[in-house]
């Protein structure tokens, strides 16, 4: 975990709790100047608390928050110095656009001349330079989180926390503005949380993923790492889709079995003996092979196939025995799926590379 000195932000061991309920479980990541580190977890497992707990406007009960080097965990939040960007636009809705983001300026700047300039200017970051002068009310959903962003950014912060700020916009325009504050951030070496909900936002926006299931950090990695290398079968599945077969499993001879399945593993992901989880992602499995000997070659029964646009999506009966119910499932290519002639065959062969496996304990989950 990195909370080297060198961290501009450092969260050590903080816990919060509600009355007997453990809303955070002694967490502790660091981020970098200038980095851009994504929260990623599901609905209720703390990830606003641990914004808010950052930010000051949540007090921990255990652990501390630092600021480039200083401890700021009994500092109320306008001490902080933190822009914040709530998933509500939270604007005020009878001030224009310029008053919205000039507010938190006027009590800061003496000079009106100042605020002026600067709200030019922020507005300018943002792209709204012409609609300062409309209301909330008179601007799209992504204008007025524009306007959030702006107002976060007036009194240039430490720190830019952002919660699920895109998640209200529909697709294009989360696109379209997640690529806009990542560059942002990244002109300005402004070090910035994110709470994301959406996977994709979080590979493609950020440095750092924080990977949190009730409370608790599970992983901290780079996108790569918690794609490539989930630490827990949890994971595995909140990011990407995974299949699981439960199974038994050979340290010494690497192989997974599972009723006819008999399946080699070429990854050192666990050196573990006995009832497991063997995972592997839709697009590791292989389609389509024909007459191939190799390894992990199995025949399987097409069940489903389902056009997703760029891909085929299969879904796949591995010869398990009668007890088991989930298929595989594989995502191929749509232009080899075509090649293929997927949707006519009813069985295929496929290939389940070795090294593609992951072997997880059981209790993981
Ligand atoms: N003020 C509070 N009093 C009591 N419980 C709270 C309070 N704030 C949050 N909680 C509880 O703490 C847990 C974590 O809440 P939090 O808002 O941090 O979740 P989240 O990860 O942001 O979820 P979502 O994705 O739905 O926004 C939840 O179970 C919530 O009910
Ligand atoms: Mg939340």
């Amino acid at each position: 975990m990195s909370t080297g000195q060198e961290d501009y932000l450092r969260v050590e061991g903080v816990t919060k709790r509600f009355g007997a309920f453990t809303a955070l479980d002694a967490v502790s990541f660091g981020a970098a100047k200038g980095a851009f580190i994504s929260i990623l977890g599901p609905s209720g497992c703390g990830k606003t608390t641990l914004l808010r707990a950052v930010a000051g406007l949540e007090r921990q009960d255990e652990g501390r928050v630092l600021i480039a080097g200083q401890d700021v965990s009994q500092l109320p939040v306008s001490k902080r110095h933190v822009g914040i960007v709530f998933q509500s636009y939270a604007l005020f809705p009878n001030l224009t656009a310029r008053a919205n983001v000039a507010y938190g300026l006027s009590k800061n700047m003496k000079s009106r001349r100042g605020v002026n300039k600067r709200v030019d200017e922020l507005l300018n970051l943002v792209g709204l330079k012409n609609l300062g002068d409309k209301y909330p009310g008179q601007l799209s959903g992504g204008q007025q989180q524009r306007v959030a962003l702006a107002r976060a950014m007036a009194l240039s912060p430490n720190l830019l926390l952002l919660d699920e700020p895109l998640s209200a916009l529909d697709a294009q325009v989360r696109v379209m503005l997640r690529t806009e504050i990542r560059d942002m951030t990244r002109r300005l070496g402004l070090t910035t949380i994110m709470v994301t909900h959406d996977q994709e936002e979080a590979l493609t926006m950020a440095d750092r993923i924080l990977v949190m299931k009730d409370g608790k950090l599970v992983q901290n990695g780079s996108p790569w790492e918690v794609y490539d290398e989930p630490k827990t079968p949890f994971v595995a599945s909140f990011i990407g889709s995974m299949n699981f077969l439960r199974g038994s499993f050979n340290d010494a001879t690497r192989i997974f079995s599972k009723g006819l399945v008999r399946m080699e593993v070429a990854s050192e992901s666990a050196s573990l003996q006995g009832s497991v989880l063997a995972a592997i992602r839709p697009e590791d499995v292989l389609v389509g092979v024909n007459g191939e000997q190799g390894r992990n070659v199995f025949e399987v029964g097409v069940r489903l196939v389902e056009y997703r646009g760029p891909v085929y999506r299969l879904a796949l009966d591995l010869p398990l025995g009668q007890s088991e119910t989930a298929p595989l499932i594989a995502e191929v290519p749509a232009e080899k799926a075509r090649r293929l002639r997927l949707g006519a065959q009813e069985r295929v062969k496929v290939i389940l590379p070795p090294e593609r496996v992951r072997i997880f304990a059981e209790e993981a989950v």
